[in-house]
């Protein structure tokens, strides 16, 4: 069945959405995006969500004046006329349609181009991965040092994917200067002794709207993180590992380079945290 796709105002079966061949998004990546959950037909961390696409956008000096009434308004028609239930919403502004390719930003006033399609993913929160935990490579990270910007730049991060793939793994992690950054798509985690270490925010990451959600309940339950950056040797030495994002939630992560971490089966902080951030976010879905 064919979706309805949001493209500048208009809902259009997706088979009718088109975007110029001179789109900054399309020509150079100069375009951000944002990829939200939906659970029982709702929208979790929105807000989290808009605030952090206002930030990538006025960062890149992109100029998009869609209000959070209106952003919440569109996501909510995308969630009806596609009659999502479980999936994502993916969200991408790009700096519209340079009439050419320049290297030069289009003059103010050209209008961004604003695209939002549904991906329906029924059983989104209960990933059969999470019973067996998921295995990951590491490799240098050789990204582009603004991370903390939600670009549509993602070709690095999908060769990692495929070189996983490749290693009859499911991800990789990112290490620069001997530490790790993050996923390919994710923010990551080790537990040791009971402690949540996690690398501390800088323009070195993505960051994660699930990270800052976990962080809050995970201290609201009194358990104990560190932000700090680690290695991969200290990871195949901790008793546990995970990753979160808005598509997986808290993901455990059971083997690094080989090494099975603890008992090489998701361990019980992760388990735990995933229960916690799956029934606080759907409390607070709108
Ligand atoms: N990726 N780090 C990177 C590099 C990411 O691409 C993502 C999200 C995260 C986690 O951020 P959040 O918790 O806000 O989803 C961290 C999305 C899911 C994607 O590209 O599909």
């Amino acid at each position: 069945m064919s979706r309805t796709v949001y493209l500048n105002g208009q809902y259009l079966p997706e088979e009718e959405a088109s975007v110029s061949i001179f789109d900054r998004g399309f020509v150079m990546g100069d375009a951000v995006y944002e990829v939200t959950s939906v659970l029982g037909g709702k929208i979790l961390e929105f807000d989290g969500h808009v605030a952090r696409l206002n930030r990538s956008l006025a960062e890149l000096e992109i100029v998009c004046d869609i209000s959070r009434e209106e952003w919440l308004e569109i996501h909510r028609e995308m969630i009806k006329r596609n009659d999502l239930d479980e999936g994502m919403i993916y969200l991408q502004v790009s700096r519209g349609n340079a009439g050419d390719r320049d290297f030069h930003y289009p003059p103010a006033g050209t209008p961004p181009t604003v695209v939002l399609y549904t991906q329906s993913k029924p059983g989104l929160a209960d990933d059969p991965k999470v019973q067996k935990g998921i295995s990951v490579i590491s490799v240098p990270d050789l990204r582009w040092h603004r991370r903390d910007i939600k670009t549509v730049q993602l070709l690095y991060a999908s060769m990692v994917k495929m070189a996983a793939e490749k290693a009859g793994k499911q991800d990789a992690w990112f290490v620069e200067d001997g530490f790790v950054t993050e996923g390919s798509s994710n923010n990551v985690y080790i537990v040791k002794d009971g402690k949540i270490i996690t690398r501390q925010l800088s323009n070195d990451i993505l960051h994660g709207i699930t990270r800052a959600s976990l962080l809050k309940y995970a201290a609201e339950a009194q358990m104990e993180i560190v932000e700090r950056p680690f290695t991969i040797a200290e990871a195949q030495a901790a008793d546990e590992a995970f990753f979160t994002s808005a598509s997986a939630f808290v993901m455990p992560v059971v083997e690094v380079d080989g090494v099975a971490l603890g008992s090489g089966k998701p361990g019980p902080v992760s388990l735990r945290l995933r229960e916690i951030y799956l029934d606080e976010s759907l409390k607070a879905a709108i």
